[in-house]
């Protein structure tokens, strides 16, 4: 087989060059084999040399190239039958893919005609290197791919055929990746990237390889891909807090907004895989939700409510944090909270057992109340000091920590004070102190420990006797200061000290005190009672106490003077005889009239009754005496004196004696010598003689009145000083004196007196003047030398003297 080596050789390719022939009767086929490529005249094969024909012959046979598709890569030198390359052969162009390709050639020769059949087989030579689609390639490859998972690369192309073909592949080294060929029955080889070892964004997000493809050509041609390979993310992490835990520390009461702690949390994932958000996790409480919040952008907690130290001193938030990958990762982590105290609690007082109402005899000591104190702050700010107003008579005692009781400390008295506020004051010790202040209101409750007592300590009622039953005599009034006892009840007391029972003079309405009269009063019966009056309180036991009232009956013109002497049944004379020789001044007779009456009311004075003819008699005005007034003759009838007593009462009231003088002629000297003592000096002995006579009478009156008296004084008096009553009225002779009333005390020195004042002065002075005056003229004559007032009504008058000794000494 003839071989071109020298076209071979200047083309610096290796070559084939083959040549083959067929020969047939009328025709016959030479093949030659060229490498493609080569230059123009490169030597294909001598046709004349191959069919055994000389040169010369060959130019006689007329050889002619029949024009075909494939004659113009040829040229034929019809002299010599070298047959030549004219135009560039590319095998590729021609045959593409096919490993056989060939180019025909037509000849013919005439002399004999014969044709000849040239076949040119084009060989391949390694004129292409494989060639990628692109130089780059990317890849976006899931990181969370499966091992195994293969992704197929574009192949490289290599026109050339045979070995100068694409044969291998080669991957530059890597971890993760491996090269898997898959050769296609077509002889196709296609490559693939088969993932080996996982991938992870985090570690490595972007892996370079390099893809190269080589040909079996000599020397081998190659070329190279870029292979970019991104990781795709995948949520493959979860968030991860920067500590494990966080602590922050505030103090209570932080306002509102306050920062807490900020989280911090990252996520090594990218795009919303590692997009973080915070939030407080559902196992907080709803109360603590409402204290804090958290921003869940930024992770910032902060205070959205009251921090109570009172109510948690501690708080532990669980937070999370979670990115807004699909599906999403959490983390969790929590946050400890500490809250400091402030005295931000004043204590608390709590009435464990309280009753507002004390009775007030309760024992200085009785437990008023029980008070618990307490204060929501710790340490010094809740200790709590405990005390009570200290001008009010409780106090408190601590029973234990934080239990305090009240106590009254001393005893205590509704009447002076009734209510009372006490103010329990409880302060921390903490700077500043809180403090609190409770008051415990505290009402007495009453106890009948008082008696009712009567706004005087006695009282003077003066009454005119015979006054219509029923009257009002005078209303005593009494004041209880307990207020549930204080419901008052009057009675008279029938304590016997009087002859007949007082009831049967007097009576009290029970409820007001109010005094009437039962029956008429008789002054001449009774001067003077003593009223014993109680009254109760409605307590129980009832309390009580008792006044007088001193009723003092005031005279009244009722008796008619009564002649005592001389005595005569009514209608009938008393017949008196007298010496005939009586001269003027004789005394007759003395009329003795006496009225129960006192003072002005018996203040007697007797007249004659007119008669026609004149008499020779006269009466005395004042003594009664009935003595001659002229001489008498001794033919004269018997007179008939009409003697009339009047008392000076308004009206006056009279009586009348008829006195029948007879005349005797021989008594004359008797008479005379019997009854004619103040006969010397008739006008001393006249005046002497009234005064006597005024006196006994006084006296008289007088001692009947204070026997009376006296006998009751003796009665009922008591060695204690009971004071008794005394009336003057009949020993005065002045208009003033006659009501006075004194008392005086049998008891007491003998010299102390009190006068009852009757009448109303406006002035003290004036009413001491006035009894100074009456009293000296008084016909007691009394002199003393102080004058106080007890009260209103009664006038102490002391150290006392009596001017003249006409009264009976016992009375002193
Ligand atoms: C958050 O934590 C990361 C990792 O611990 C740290 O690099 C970063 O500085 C922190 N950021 C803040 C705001 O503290
Ligand atoms: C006690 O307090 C009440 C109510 O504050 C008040 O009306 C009353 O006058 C007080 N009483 C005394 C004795 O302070
Ligand atoms: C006392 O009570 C009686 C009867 O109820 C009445 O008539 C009288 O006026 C009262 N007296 C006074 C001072 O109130």
């Amino acid at each position: 087989m003839p071989r071109a080596g020298k076209a071979g050789r200047s083309l610096g390719l290796p070559r084939v060059f083959s040549f083959c022939l067929f020969l047939h009767s009328s025709s016959a086929q030479i093949r030659y084999s060229i490498p493609e490529e080569l230059t123009r005249g490169a030597f294909v094969g001598n046709i004349a040399k191959d069919l055994g024909t000389d040169v010369a012959k060959l130019a006689a046979a007329n050889l002619q190239v029949l024009s075909d598709s494939d004659s113009q890569y040829f040229s034929v030198n019809v002299n010599t039958g070298v047959i030549m390359v004219s135009e560039r052969i590319d095998r590729e162009q021609l045959c593409g893919q096919n490993p056989r390709c060939f180019l025909h050639l037509k000849l013919a020769i005439e002399n004999p005609v014969e044709f000849y059949r040239i076949e040119v087989e084009i060989l391949d030579i390694n004129d292409n290197p494989p060639q990628f689609p692109s130089d780059e390639v990317s890849l976006r490859i899931y990181e969370l791919a499966s091992l195994g998972a293969r992704f197929p690369i574009q192949p490289a192309q290599d026109p050339d055929v045979g070995t100068n073909t694409l044969q291998t592949y080669h991957l530059s080294a890597n971890e993760n990746f491996n090269l898997n060929v898959k050769a296609r029955t077509d002889g196709g080889k296609f490559p693939e990237l088969v993932l080996e070892r996982a991938l992870d964004r985090e570690l490595r997000a972007f892996h370079q390889l390099v893809l190269t493809a080589e040909d079996g050509g000599s020397p081998p041609q190659s070329s190279k891909t870029r292979i970019t390979i991104q990781v795709l993310d995948a949520n493959d992490n979860h968030p991860v807090f920067d500590r494990p835990s966080y602590g922050a520390r505030l103090v209570e009461n932080s306002p509102l907004g306050t920062l807490v702690v900020k989280l911090n949390a990252t996520d090594v994932d990218e795009g919303p895989n590692g997009d973080i958000r915070y939030s407080l996790s559902s196992h907080n409480s709803a109360a603590l939700r409402q204290i804090f919040a958290i921003d869940e952008q930024t992770g910032e907690i902060r205070v959205q409510g009251n921090l109570d130290f009172e109510e948690a001193t501690v708080y532990e938030i669980e937070v999370e944090a979670k990115d807004m990958g699909s599906p999403t990762m959490e983390e969790h982590c929590s946050v400890v909270v500490e809250i400091t105290d402030v005295n931000d609690n004043a204590p608390e007082v709590i009435l464990t057992s309280f009753s507002s109402s004390l009775s007030e005899d309760a024992p200085p000591g009785t437990v008023v109340a029980v008070i618990h104190v307490r204060d929501r702050d710790s340490g010094e700010q809740g200790k709590v000091q405990c005390h009570v107003s200290p001008d009010l008579p409780f106090q408190l005692r601590k029973d234990y920590e934080h239990q305090y009781s009240l106590l009254t400390s001393t005893h205590l008295d509704r009447e002076h004070i009734a209510y009372y506020n006490v103010t329990v004051s409880a302060s921390d010790l903490g700077s500043p102190p809180l403090s609190r202040h409770t008051i415990l209101p505290i009402a007495l409750a009453d106890v009948n420990d008082n008696a009712p007592q009567f706004e005087q300590a006695s009282y003077e009622v003066l009454v005119a006797e015979n006054n219509p039953v029923g009257s009002v005599l005078v209303t005593v009034s009494a004041a209880d200061p307990d207020s549930d006892n204080a419901k008052l009840s009057y009675s008279i007391l029938d304590n016997g000290m009087q002859d007949v029972p007082i009831s049967t003079y007097f009576r009290i309405d029970q409820d007001n005190g109010t005094i009437y009269t039962v029956r008429a009063l008789d002054y001449e019966q009774d001067k003077v009672f003593q009223v014993p009056v109680e009254v109760k309180d409605a307590g129980s036991p009832a309390l009580s106490s008792t006044t007088v009232v001193h009723v003092f009956v005031l005279d009244e013109n009722d008796n008619a003077p009564t002649i005592v002497y001389p005595s005569v049944p009514k209608g009938s004379a008393f017949h008196q005889t007298i010496p005939a020789l009586a001269e003027p001044g004789y005394l007759v007779t003395k009329i003795v009239a006496v009225d129960a009456d006192s003072g002005h009311n018996a203040w007697l004075s007797y007249q004659l009754q007119e008669t026609t003819e004149a008499l020779p008699f006269q009466v005395e005005h004042r003594s009664g005496e009935i003595r001659v007034a002229q001489a008498l003759k001794e033919s004269e009838d018997p007179h008939r004196l009409v003697v009339e007593v009047r008392d000076n009462g308004i009206p006056s009231l009279s009586a009348s004696v008829v006195i029948v003088i007879s005349l005797e002629e021989n008594s004359v000297q008797d008479f005379s010598k019997s009854l004619d003592l103040p006969k010397s000096s008739p006008k001393d002995t006249n005046l002497t003689l009234y005064l006597i006579i005024s006196l006994v009478s006084i006296s008289l009156v007088s001692c009947v009145m204070f026997a009376v008296v006296a006998a009751r004084c003796l009665k009922a008096g008591t060695p204690d000083g009971f004071i008794k009553y005394l009336d003057v009225g009949g020993a005065g002779l002045t208009s003033q004196a006659q009501n006075y009333t004194s008392c005086f005390s049998p008891m007491s020195d003998q010299s102390d007196f009190l006068f009852v004042k009757p009448f109303s002065h406006s002035s003290t002075a004036e009413t001491v003047a006035a009894y100074e005056q009456c009293f000296f003229c008084s016909v007691l004559e009394v002199h003393c030398r102080n004058f106080s007032f007890l009260n209103s009504q009664v006038l102490l008058i002391t150290d006392c003297a009596l001017a003249r000794d006409h009264f009976p000494a016992w009375l002193f």
